[in-house]
């Protein structure tokens, strides 16, 4: 995934487009360009690297009112000068940020080298531009109406921006597949890939639908347009509910420790006006608007990736035990790809922050078109899959920038807590004084939270002993495997130490081999839920002289004598025991992340939402 933002109006663009692209630089950060329009022609900039580096290149002050630019997560072609955004046709009349891709692109170069076109680059961006020019030229067409016979070519997913040299009064943006919000300011306009870099400016976003494409001429309304047939759309206009202080760092040095930090609070957003402690009500107008069909179902699956696969895993266990239905979570990649069997009586759940990873969005589409029930469980308000689906359940997380998610994965918990209760409840599976105990201790996390959080420079020691490691194994039981995965993909993807996570039990049917005093092994083992067998996987690994670090109740001694470690979580009720033992582990790695230096918020390779397959 890539991060556009554009500018029309009467302020220099340059500034807020380099504002705009730290904000967005989440979304991918391995080159980055802006190209700013005159009505003598393009100022042209782009460099492989971050934003930080890009910024200081430019050394002469623009006034220019029209730009666009963009921060790339390589597709296709290396991250380097010549693939970074914006890209140029062959005769520099037109230029183009794309983020997407265009699955057709080769039969399309081959089209245009035939035709004598040219490229610099080795992008599918470079090929859509020089498509949109060739037509453009072919039938003197307007820009507008070049781009839109153009799209109607390409096959992929696609969220574009074009401008025409001397023309700082237009810009015409299109999405496909991957988002685009428009800003309307008064008497300017704002394009991102998401509403931050302009938050400061307008609360008014209208965000353009898959087909849609913006005609932005500077003095008009922006004419929203259907690309297969040209049709007239009525724009619809929202107003924004972010605001600045939850996108910027707040003094802590990194968004992901920002986020780690939020929780108790996050967690009281997701609570709040949902969980009405005192009645033991639980409140949720997606599930009641359609509770016969939760109650009666026979089926839920669960779709995800990543992280968000983590939270439907747990899913599956509450909504099993608190609501007896039977559960199915599946990679979102798989589900998308095996022609799975649904039938109409089927809920398919899926869960994303971002709400707009293509492969669960795909996911989506395939349970829909065959007939299911779609709930959706996502952080961005008016994201694709939000869109999408019947029905949901925002997890009311804020923004969450650091590419490690965090406060996304508990608040997912949350929802998926709040809707096994309340379904189990109104199933009548789930007896009236247990239902009410579990509301009353839901109510407490975010204070338990607390408590863990100000351990912090304990678990801080505890990474410093580690953070050489090459490997860990991370095991749990029930529950708290899923909280194993998410501990160990957590530090994979910051600290770059290989680790995996099992189900304890597991463990001796083949990952036991690895075990030695080289092994750290972080064990999940609470009071409530397999302790004592858990307790016997721990004996197992002290045989084989691994350190083992172990989350456990406060007070116990049990596994005390047997660990190198303990980081001490409160007593909790076991089915919510992944919410409190979650933040441990995201601090470890955070601290081990950063004591061998790397950048947890932007860590490598990755991007925060994978918007491509
Ligand atoms: O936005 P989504 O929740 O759909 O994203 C899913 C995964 O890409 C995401 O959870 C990813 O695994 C994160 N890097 C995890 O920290």
């Amino acid at each position: 995934m890539c991060g556009i933002v554009g500018y029309m109006g009467p302020r220099a663009a340059c500034p807020i487009l380099i504002k705009g692209l730290k904000r967005l630089e989440y979304r991918g950060y391995d080159s980055v360009g802006l190209a700013l329009n005159e009505s003598i022609g393009f100022h042209l900039f782009k460099t492989k690297g971050k934003v930080a580096d890009f910024e200081s290149k430019i050394t002469h002050t623009y006034t220019t009112g029209t730009g666009i630019a963009h921060t790339r997560w390589a597709t296709h072609g290396l991250p380097n000068d010549t693939n970074a955004h914006p890209h140029l046709s062959e005769s520099g009349e037109l230029v183009l940020i794309h983020n997407g891709i265009i699955e057709n692109f080769l039969s399309i170069k081959s089209m245009l080298l035939r035709k004598g076109v040219s490229f610099q680059s080795e992008t599918d961006t470079e090929v859509l531009i020089n498509l949109i020019e060739y037509i453009k030229n072919q039938d003197d067409l307007s820009l507008e109406e070049a781009v839109r016979l153009s799209l109607n070519e390409v096959v992929g997913a696609y969220a574009i921006v074009v401008m025409e040299r001397g023309r700082p009064d237009k810009m015409i943006a299109a999405r496909l597949g991957s988002p685009l919000t428009i800003g309307i300011g008064d008497g300017e306009f704002f394009l991102a890939s998401d509403a931050s870099p302009f938050i400061e400016y307008t609360k008014n976003a209208l965000y353009l639908e898959d087909g849609e494409m913006g005609v932005i001429i500077k003095g008009k309304e922006v004419e929203i347009r259907k690309i297969t047939n040209n049709d007239r759309v009525v724009p619809s206009i929202q107003e924004l509910r972010m605001n600045l202080e939850e996108i910027e760092k707040g003094g802590y040095e990194h968004f992901m420790l920002k986020e780690i930090y939020e929780q108790p609070r996050s967690i009281l957003d997701t609570m709040r006006g949902r969980l009405l402690v005192d009645e033991s009500i639980i409140w949720m107008a997606g599930i009641w608007d359609y509770k016969e069909r939760f109650i009666k179902a026979k089926r839920i699956t669960i779709v995800g990736c990543g992280t968000s696969w983590h939270a439907a895993l747990i899913g599956e266990y509450l909504l099993e035990e608190l609501a007896q239905i039977p559960v199915e979570v599946e990679y979102s990649s798989e589900f998308r790809y095996r022609n799975p069997i649904i039938y109409k009586d089927d809920i398919v759940i899926a869960v994303s922050q971002s709400g707009e990873t293509a492969d669960t969005l795909s996911a989506v589409k395939l349970a829909k078109e065959k007939g299911a029930f779609i709930f959706g469980i996502c952080n961005v308000a008016g994201s694709s899959i939000a869109r999408i689906t019947d029905a949901g359940a925002y997890t009311h997380a804020g923004p969450e920038i650091g590419v490690a998610s965090t406060k996304a994965f508990t608040a997912q918990v949350t929802v998926l807590s709040l809707i096994a209760l309340k379904i189990g409840k109104h199933k009548g599976v789930l007896n009236v004084p247990r239902y009410r105990l579990l509301c009353n201790m839901l109510n407490l996390i975010p204070d338990k939270m607390k408590e863990i959080l100000e351990m912090s420079q304990k678990i801080e020691l505890i990474a410093r002993e580690y953070k050489e490691a090459k490997n860990f194994l991370y095991l749990g039981r029930g529950l708290n495997f899923p909280v194993a995965l998410e501990g160990a993909l957590k530090l994979k993807e910051i600290s770059y130490i290989h680790a995996e996570g099992y189900p304890a039990a597991e463990m001796k049917h083949g990952p036991i081999a690895l075990i030695d005093e080289n092994m750290p092994v972080v064990v999940i083992a609470p009071k409530r839920g397999y302790y004592e067998k858990i307790v016997s996987n721990i004996q197992e690994i002290k045989a084989r002289k691994a350190r083992i670090i172990a989350i456990v109740n406060q007070g116990d001694e049990q596994v005390n004598n047997l660990s190198d470690h303990i980081i001490e979580i409160p007593d909790i009720d076991e089915m919510f025991t992944p919410l409190i033992a979650t933040i441990p582990l995201q601090l470890l790695a955070y601290y081990i992340a950063i004591m061998r230096g790397e950048n947890v918020d932007q860590p490598r390779n990755l991007a925060k939402s994978v918007t491509v397959e």
